[in-house]
């Protein structure tokens, strides 16, 4: 099968704009740094999966740059994904002597990608950071656009930063070691660049979903560089998030609750994201948005991709009770009121609150018996 050739899609942020490399062979080459500022030392951040795998190979492919190379391995988990884990990043740097010339890799899944850039946000006040994502959904979402964070028992992401990366190296090759369920749940994330902006994006993933879950060159690379192209095209227009960027969190506010309501790591992040999208489209339904052969395109295509959607029943005596207290937590929220990303027709989406009886009446249909 032939390699797809290099695509690059840049980030456009004036002082903070950088570019999103894609293809196999690219993060153990070193020409794939060659535009860094040189400085004296690096860390890499990885985790007790990854590091093993990979950790080595970007070590040699540094080490031209960089005179002191820098390991910190994490432990593996979205329930790792806290303050405990991100001070073993601080205690690598502080022992190391580290410099606000060091550079951070972030080599590794979402998890290990958005404690590094926390790391980097705030170490020394900010020092650069490179992301080197290893899952499918790292390279269409997560190293993209500067969000950074941790989770906190109350909420997921809840304390975080805004802090952008020098450079995105999605390396497909390291894609073919990442287990089925994993790629599973970066699918999830492609297929929410359909409803939101891209509706001939959708139809080519109907098209192409057995090529993308046998993991073909050519349809990964395809996937990976239009989700990076819709998730530049919003980044670039609001970075912080004051308006548009919210549509990128289509299917978050169910999934976050989820997440959060069973316990972190229970249900992977794109899985609930599955779960929450098919949620908000039925919301979007019955709020006369989108119509049930909508709904029911997206929740073929969902299940398809090896995705949940019937929705799990939280602890408690009052399941959409715990639902919307759950969702309240949510950075979107203003004044106690949940505000949903919606579909106001396919292919374009709106933040929007919702009466709670209609939310209730969602998650009593989607909840599994
Ligand atoms: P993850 O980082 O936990 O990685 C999934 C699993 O795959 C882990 O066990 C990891 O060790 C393993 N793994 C990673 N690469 C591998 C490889 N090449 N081969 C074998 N195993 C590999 O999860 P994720 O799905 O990558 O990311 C989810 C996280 O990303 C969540 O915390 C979510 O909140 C965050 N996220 C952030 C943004 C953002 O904009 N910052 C966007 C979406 C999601
Ligand atoms: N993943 C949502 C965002 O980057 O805004």
């Amino acid at each position: 099968m032939p390699t797809p050739d290099l695509q690059t899609v840049a980030i456009d942020l004036a002082d903070r704009s950088y570019n999103i490399a894609i293809r196999g062979s690219l993060f153990d080459n070193p020409l794939s740094y060659a535009e860094l500022p040189k400085s004296a030392s690096a860390l890499i951040v990885t985790n007790t999966t990854v590091g093993p795998l990979y950790a080595e190979r970007l070590q040699r492919a540094l080490a031209s740059r960089f005179s002191q190379i820098y390991t910190v391995v994490l432990p593996d988990g979205e329930e790792f994904k806290t303050w405990p884990s991100l001070n073993l990043i601080f205690d690598a740097l502080l022992t190391h002597g580290c410099d606000r010339k060091t550079t951070l890799f972030a080599l590794g899944g979402g998890v290990v990608g958005d404690m590094t850039g926390f790391a980097a946000a705030s170490y020394m006040r900010g020092v650069p950071f490179v992301q080197v994502p290893t899952t499918l959904l790292a390279q269409v979402d997560s190293s993209v656009g500067g969000k950074t964070a941790i989770n906190h028992p109350l909420g997921k992401n809840m304390i975080g930063a805004f802090y952008q990366p020098l450079k995105v190296v999605c390396d497909l090759n390291t894609l073919k070691t990442l287990p089925q369920r994993e790629l599973s749940a970066g699918l999830a994330e492609v297929i929410k660049y359909g409803p939101i902006a891209d509706m001939e994006f959708l139809a080519w993933i109907e098209a192409n979903l057995e090529a993308l879950l046998a993991r073909e060159p050519a349809a990964l690379a395809h996937a990976v560089k239009r989700s990076c192209e819709i998730k530049a095209w919003v980044v670039g227009q609001d970075e912080r998030e004051s308006g548009l960027r919210a549509i990128l969190n289509f299917g978050h506010t169910f999934g976050h609750a989820i997440e959060a309501g069973l316990g972190f790591g229970v249900w992977l992040h794109g899985e609930a994201l599955g779960c929450g999208m098919v949620m908000a489209a039925q919301l979007s339904a019955r709020l006369g948005m989108v119509d049930a052969f909508f709904v029911n395109r997206l929740t073929q295509l969902i299940v398809k991709a090896g995705l949940p959607t019937r929705a799990p029943v939280l602890p408690g005596p009052d399941n959409a009770g715990r639902y919307l207290d759950l969702m309240r937590v949510d950075k979107k929220s203003e004044a106690g009121e949940i505000r949903f990303v919606l579909i106001d027709k396919p292919g374009r989406a709106l933040v929007r609150s919702a009466p709670d009886a209609v939310v209730r009446q969602v998650i009593d249909a989607c909840c599994a018996e």
